[in-house]
């Protein structure tokens, strides 16, 4: 085990507010961390590469997502298993490695069971979810938001760069910096209650199910916004499953939201806006971007983030994979190569890089697990990311009084999200309130804002699947 400091102490735009600082123990030994901090960025931060093993091949396993998706990250905390990227660290936790499978009698904890009655249950506090609660903010209706993350504000929280666009859909303002503008807003609305670090688990007869550490909810809503997000992709290579291997998202999470650098020499595996702009992220940081690869003959993302990140020197090369990585604890080397426009890689093409981490950013996958428990009618639409819930324009399910939003529905923008957010808090008050002019003003609006949005040439793909999802308004109320 190797410990060393991998916090970041400047940066050229975030200040890192830290909570008070105490000890926690890995493996009987101390370990600095911070107070309400990620318990995983504290273990990673401390130089330790290993967090378990895997159940059956013992293979070393450490974090990928940080947001509670992939199982990476689970120890065993004062004897519970616990997934640390969403448990925030405490004075004294006692750290263990896992090596087998977690024992489920651990869990016996929670001491709370509560039913709620609600008018509104909002699943996912990213920018779809939170701009439903907006609009039904102050309204009559009571409302429930439950998320599963230390912070609210899903994606947004660890965005660092400007938008652009208009003055309504944030530009000029960063994605950090919206998240906690919204989280503060819904935290003075009397009628939304928050439910933090809570996951909702499943849709039974009696009603949706929540838990969280402390409590288990059984919530019995009249209409549902499942605004739950996406899932980050994974790649098949010779050792992906290495410490050192994360998704660019989980890489941001580490790195803007807590503070800890992801590593030190970096390949990053695809050239869309995620890649080039954690690229740039990364050089903030103070790390060294080795390469960024791109399996496709062209740049993905937009020419403005690849400028930025060329200008630093970093190589683009395109029609590039990776072919696999080497190390014992961790990522020590990786190894790339050239391939044809069938994707098949040419041989003698074949490169090695010293890296001690490689960043996926290879797109993105619609979070449906819960949608799809109401029975909402699905379709798999590649445009759109995958498997995708229909809807009609204002964004009701086959299902009557269960809504969509955000990249659940459509892998997009934080501003589309934003948008049919307000439009799905808008049709529950009609739902709710009868065809109230203000409210249908406002909703056509917000429809004819996305049309606008989405006619721009670079959204062309998702326009197309669009088309594809949409189901006539009636049938909903079926
Ligand atoms: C690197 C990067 C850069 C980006 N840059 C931009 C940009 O410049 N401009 C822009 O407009 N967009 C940008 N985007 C896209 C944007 O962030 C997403 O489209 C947007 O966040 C989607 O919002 P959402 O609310 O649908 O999902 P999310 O933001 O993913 O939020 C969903 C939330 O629901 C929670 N959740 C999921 N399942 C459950 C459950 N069962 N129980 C409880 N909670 C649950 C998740 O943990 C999460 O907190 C970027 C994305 C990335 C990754
Ligand atoms: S669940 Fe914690 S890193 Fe994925």
């Amino acid at each position: 085990m190797c410990l060393s400091d991998r916090r970041i102490y400047t940066h050229p735009i975030l200040e890192f507010k830290r909570g008070k600082e105490i000890t926690i123990f890995f493996e009987g030994k101390p370990i600095r961390a911070f107070e309400g901090e990620s318990l995983a960025a504290a273990i990673y931060a401390a130089g330790i590469n290993v967090f378990r093993l895997s159940p059956i091949l013992k293979r070393p396993r450490a974090v990928f997502c940080m947001v509670g998706k992939c199982g990476s990250c689970i120890v065993r905390v004062n004897g519970i298993p616990t997934r640390t990227c969403v448990t925030p660290a405490e004075e004294n936790m006692r750290i263990e490695r896992i090596s087998n499978l977690p024992e489920a009698s651990k869990y016996e904890k929670r001491l709370v069971s509560e039913e709620i009655d609600v008018d509104v249950l909002i699943v996912g506090g990213g920018p779809a979810g939170m701009a439903s609660a907006e609009v039904l903010c102050g309204t009559d209706l009571s409302v429930v938001l439950v998320d599963d993350q230390i912070r609210l504000g899903g994606q947004l929280i660890k965005q660092t760069h400007i938008f652009f666009g208009s003055r309504e859909l944030f530009a000029g303002k960063r994605g950090f910096e919206i998240a906690e503008e919204y989280s503060n807003k819904l935290s003075k609305c009397p009628n939304v209650r928050v439910l933090d670090r809570t996951t909702v688990i499943g849709v039974f007869k009696e009603g949706v199910v929540a838990v969280s550490d402390e409590a288990t909810y059984l919530i019995r809503p009249k209409y549902v916004v499942v605004a739950a997000g996406a899932y980050e992709n994974y790649l098949v290579f010779e050792n992906n499953d290495l410490p050192g291997i994360m998704g660019a998202g989980g890489a941001q999470t580490l790195m803007n939201v807590w503070g800890v650098k992801p590593g030190n020499e970096i390949l990053v595996v695809g050239s869309g806006n995620v890649g080039l702009i954690i690229s740039y992220q990364l050089l903030q940081a103070g790390a060294e971007v080795k390469a960024v690869i791109e399996a496709l003959p062209r740049i993905g993302g937009w020419f403005v983030h690849a400028a930025k990140i060329r200008r630093y020197g970093v190589p683009i090369l395109t029609s590039h994979t990776i072919l696999g990585v080497k190390g014992s604890e961790r990522v020590e080397e990786a190894t790339i190569a050239r391939v044809d426009e069938g994707w098949n890689v040419i041989r003698g093409t074949e490169k090695s890089l010293k890296v001690d981490t490689v960043l996926l950013a290879v797109g993105l996958t619609p979070n449906t697990e819960i949608v799809r428990q109401f029975g909402v009618a699905m379709k798999y639409i590649p445009e759109l990311g995958g498997l995708v819930p229909l809807r009609t324009p204002y964004m009701e399910t086959s299902v009557e009084n269960v809504f969509v939003a955000g990249d659940l529905a459509a892998i997009e923008e934080a501003t589309t999200a934003f948008i049919e957010g307000w439009i799905a808090g808008y049709s529950i008050l009609i739902k709710a309130h009868g065809m109230k002019e203000e409210y249908l003003t406002k909703r056509e609006n917000l429809v004819r804002m996305l049309y606008e949005y989405r006619s721009a040439p670079v959204s062309e793909k998702v326009r197309k699947g669009w088309q594809l999802s949409l189901i006539p308004c009636e049938v909903s109320a079926k």
